[in-house]
């Protein structure tokens, strides 16, 4: 009753933002990322029969409070899944990611201990179920359980049992790049599941946001599917600065930009006026991550560094999806 997974983080291109089922963690919206390979959690779930609660080991040390609630809330719904309500595990993680820096720590950390968690238990499931029950930790996780470009179907259904992700190419189908520029690894102060709240309950901008998705989601898949680099670029750096100007007519108003936040977004304009493309996107978190071509790896690299209050420029590749250990 023990296994290991690894799951890869992942970045929003169209971002999901604000659900309309809190418990069960619908999205209102569809999104789409790219899974990336440089950023990933593994994590290993013993089930016990003579254990009387869960345990949770993040990094070294045991965790406590509200993050351990949210693992063993998560275990509940896996323990339900496989009638077997008094199982109780000891887990443990480790973040090959910032944790809560608006890195999709919740991502991967979540698709691998829904992953390791299900091995563990013998359930043979899809992946698509095992979609729906990652979901059910953290929203962006659903996404993580394939590697690639991957949309997450918002569904239909009051139960979410339509509501999961798919893939929509391979890795293999496109070499695309993601420098994630580190300005702070410091845990942020609204975490994305009280902002997206806290923005669907009060922002006036949140209705448009929601009617604009299927079109940046239609254009932006025929832009994956033709390899136009333009296009997807545009489209996401316009899908992100929408996301974020929610939050600041939410009220209170709240932003997740810090000064060199906004110096990277301008650096990477100018980048484009010289005739380099490349295109930023923002999740919740300061940080940055810039979309680039291969060919253009070092001036990429080398110009995000010069940035003064950039600490660290941490390179991706399309990654895979689950896999076991
Ligand atoms: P992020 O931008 O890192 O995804 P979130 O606010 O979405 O930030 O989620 C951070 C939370 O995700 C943490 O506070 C913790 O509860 C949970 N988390 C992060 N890593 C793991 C992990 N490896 N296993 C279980 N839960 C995790
Ligand atoms: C801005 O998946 O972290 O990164 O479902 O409450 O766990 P919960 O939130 P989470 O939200 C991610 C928000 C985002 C956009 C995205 O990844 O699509
Ligand atoms: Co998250």
């Amino acid at each position: 009753m023990k296994a290991t997974a690894k799951a890869h983080t992942n970045i929003a291109l169209i971002k999901y933002w604000g659900k309309r089922d809190e418990s069960l963690i619908l999205p209102m919206n569809n999104s789409l990322s790219v899974t990336l390979d440089g950023f990933y959690t593994e994590t290993t779930v013993e089930f016990q029969t003579e254990l009387e609660q869960d345990s949770f080991i993040l990094d070294g040390k045991v965790v406590t409070g509200k993050e351990y609630d949210r693992v063993t809330a998560f275990l509940d719904r896996i323990r339900k899944y496989a009638g077997k309500p008094d199982l109780y595990a000891n887990v443990e993680s480790t973040n090959h990611v910032p944790t809560a820096a608006g890195f999709a720590s919740s991502a991967s950390g979540f698709a691998a201990l829904a992953a390791s968690a299900v091995k563990a238990l013998g359930l043979k499931i899809s992946k698509e179920q095992l979609s729906i029950l990652t979901r059910q930790g953290s929203g962006s996780a659903c996404r993580s359980v394939f590697g690639g470009f991957v949309e997450w179907e918002k569904g239909s259904l009051e139960d979410g049992s339509d509501s999961y992700a798919v893939q929509v190419a391979p890795a293999e189908h496109w070499d695309i790049r993601v420098a994630a520029v580190v300005l702070s690894s410091k845990e942020k102060k609204v975490l994305s599941r009280e902002g997206m709240k806290r923005t669907v309950e009060t922002s006036p901008f949140y209705s448009s946001w929601v009617e604009s998705i299927p079109h940046d989601l239609d254009n932006i898949k025929q832009g994956i599917r033709t390899k136009d680099f333009k296009k997807v670029g545009e489209i996401a750096e316009a899908n992100c600065l929408k996301m974020h100007a929610t939050t600041l007519a939410a009220n209170p108003p709240f932003t997740y930009w810090h000064d060199t936040t906004m110096a990277v977004m301008r650096k990477v304009q100018d980048l484009r006026d010289k005739g380099i493309p490349a295109y930023f996107t923002i999740d919740a978190g300061p940080n940055v991550k810039v979309l680039y071509q291969p060919e253009n790896e070092e001036t990429i690299q080398t110009t995000l560094q010069e940035i003064p209050g950039v600490n660290d420029v941490i390179v991706s590749r399309t990654g895979q999806g689950v896999s076991y250990i």
